[in-house]
């Protein structure tokens, strides 16, 4: 009998999760399943927003940023009452494996669910690179050139107006997006939970780079560092003579078309996420490391070291 098997996104939407669902569709089909979208994560999961389709029902969607099944995040979906309610929706559509896309937390939803009896398998959707199994997930990439098309932009009249900038990126807890966007912009300051530097630092600096006759100063600096960046920036305002203005780019950095990169990789783990569907497996998740498909279980891949990238460190102060 065919496999029958469902996709959805969760947690927060990133550019490539349409490129993502469409290769878990086709490569599903071209496998001899039957496929099935399910709106809205795991929250359209309980509700039994669950639909057959063909694979012309993912056309034209390989381009488009956001994700077409909608997302949700569904805290109540770690009480295991409310999983059963998923599992029987499953049930009565006769689904067998499920691939969810989306971040840790998504992870953890499918390993539940793959031990009550429903193979799951976990795709990296989140701009906030922030999975440790794979060394990119899908929309940094996109997500990273749109910080960069900003801070571009930023960086113009920063120099214009003699001006400090301060432009804060996303990331959740992780400092990726800011550590690969201050190299690429090679800015002069780095600011990531990784790299954190004190107030202190950061004033006797500007003050410093003021006495040199540094013109203008570019900051990247991640979210939650400060509960609000407008204090840092009201401090160097006061304290270095330089005139200040901070930059929060916000949900812009979610948006957009994928890059060539995010809908190559969307390509390699969705059609990998099927072949260990093929396999009878569940409970895993699909990444790229070392420019290699792999998968790990959910488990070990959500307690490997989260910092991957730390020997990038180093190129801030060698190339400043
Ligand atoms: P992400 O997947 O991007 O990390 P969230 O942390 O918001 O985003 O998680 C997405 C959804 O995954 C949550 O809204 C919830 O439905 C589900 N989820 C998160 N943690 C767990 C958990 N421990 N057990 C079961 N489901 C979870
Ligand atoms: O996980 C993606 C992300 O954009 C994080 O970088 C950010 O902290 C969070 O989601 C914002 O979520 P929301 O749009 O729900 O406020």
């Amino acid at each position: 009998m065919a496999k029958k098997v469902g996709v959805l996104t969760s947690g927060g939407d990133a550019p490539g999760m349409n490129a993502a669902i469409r290769a878990v569709v086709r490569a599903g089909i071209r496998n001899g399943c039957e496929m099935y979208l399910v709106y809205e994560g795991y929250k359209g999961l309980i509700e039994g927003n669950i639909h057959k389709i063909d694979r012309s029902a993912v056309s034209e969607i390989i381009s488009r940023g956001g994700t077409i099944l909608r997302s949700a995040r569904l805290p109540g979906f770690k009480n295991e009452n409310v999983r059963k309610q998923a599992v029987a929706q499953l049930k009565k559509h006769h689904i067998d494996a499920l691939v969810c896309i989306g971040g840790d937390g998504t992870y953890m939803g499918a390993k539940k669910l793959s031990e009550m009896g429903i193979s799951c398998i976990g795709v990296p959707g989140t701009i906030d690179n922030d999975i440790a199994s794979t060394d990119y997930t899908i929309g940094f990439d996109t997500c990273l050139n749109t910080i960069i098309e900003c801070t571009d932009k930023i960086r113009d009249t920063t120099e214009s107006h003699s001006r400090c900038s301060i432009v804060e990126v996303m990331g959740r807890r992780c400092g990726d997006l800011a550590l690969f966007s201050g190299i690429a912009e090679g800015v002069d300051m780095i600011i990531t939970p990784d790299h954190p530097i004190s107030d202190k630092e950061i004033i006797e600096n500007l003050k410093a780079w003021k006495k040199a006759g540094k013109q203008h100063i570019m900051i990247i600096i991640s979210e939650n560092i400060y509960p609000d960046t407008r204090v840092l920036n009201e401090k160097i305002q006061k304290e270095t003579g330089y005139e200040s203005r901070v930059e929060v780019l916000g949900r812009i950095q979610r948006g957009g078309s994928p890059s060539a990169a995010d809908r190559v990789l969307a390509a390699r783990l969705g059609a990998h996420a099927i072949d260990l569907i093929m396999e009878g497996k569940g409970g895993l998740c699909v990444g790229l490391v070392n420019n290699k498909v792999v998968h790990y279980d959910i488990y070990e891949a959500l307690q490997l070291p989260r910092n991957k990238h730390m020997n990038l460190l180093r190129l801030i102060d060698l190339l400043k």
